[in-house]
């Protein structure tokens, strides 16, 4: 049983055969730039939520755990996400502020990877967040907290058939081509 759920992975459908090019040498030097073209791309090329993202985040013991969550903004903050601050990883945050992003496009053949420390936004922001919600009834919630992870890393990976995948970094410093 396990050795045809093996052979059924294995001959589940790779990458599509239209991947688009991607030269790191023309690349912006402001990632948030490139992150914003990917992202309309992905949803030109039919990704039904492009902002949706995997979160990590970590026990104060170095246990992690990840979700999905919706990107709310990039500003010079960093990239913004909201949650409970009571869930686990509102709690995981509270002890341990650092966490990673992870958006992943298939269509393309495109993930993007952002990594670093965590700051807490104001009240404010956060409920404005909270209200402007879909679904949202105007009542108050002081748990929802809006946070940014501020992008030490940052690292662009564009698939290829020939498996020479790009890997287009922007670390502390200059921008690194990791290819
Ligand atoms: C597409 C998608 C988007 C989501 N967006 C959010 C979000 O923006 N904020 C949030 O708190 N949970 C969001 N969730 C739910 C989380 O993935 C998670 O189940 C929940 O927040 C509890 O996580 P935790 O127990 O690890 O704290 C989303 C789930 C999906 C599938």
């Amino acid at each position: 049983m396990s050795d045809a759920f093996r052979q059924y992975l294995r001959a589940l459908p790779d990458f599509p055969e239209d991947l688009p090019e991607f030269n790191p040498d023309e690349a912006p030097d402001d990632p948030a730039e490139l992150f914003r073209q990917w992202l309309r791309e992905a949803l030109a090329a039919g990704v039904p939520q492009p902002h949706a993202c995997s979160l990590a985040t970590a026990r104060y013991d170095g246990q992690p755990s990840s979700r999905t969550l919706i990107l709310k903004n990039i500003d010079h903050d960093g990239w913004h996400i909201a949650t409970s601050r009571s869930s686990r990883k509102g709690r995981e945050l509270a002890a341990n502020p650092r966490a990673a992003l992870n958006f992943y496009w298939p269509p393309q053949g495109r993930q993007v990877r952002v990594a670093g420390p965590v700051v807490e936004l104001s009240a404010e922001a956060s409920a404005a967040d909270w209200n402007a919600r879909p679904g949202a009834d105007g009542s108050d919630n002081p748990d929802w907290q809006l946070y940014a992870v501020h992008p030490l890393e940052i690292e662009f990976w564009q698939a290829r058939h020939d498996r020479r995948h790009i890997r287009h970094f922007y670390g502390p410093g200059r921008a690194r081509d990791l290819r």
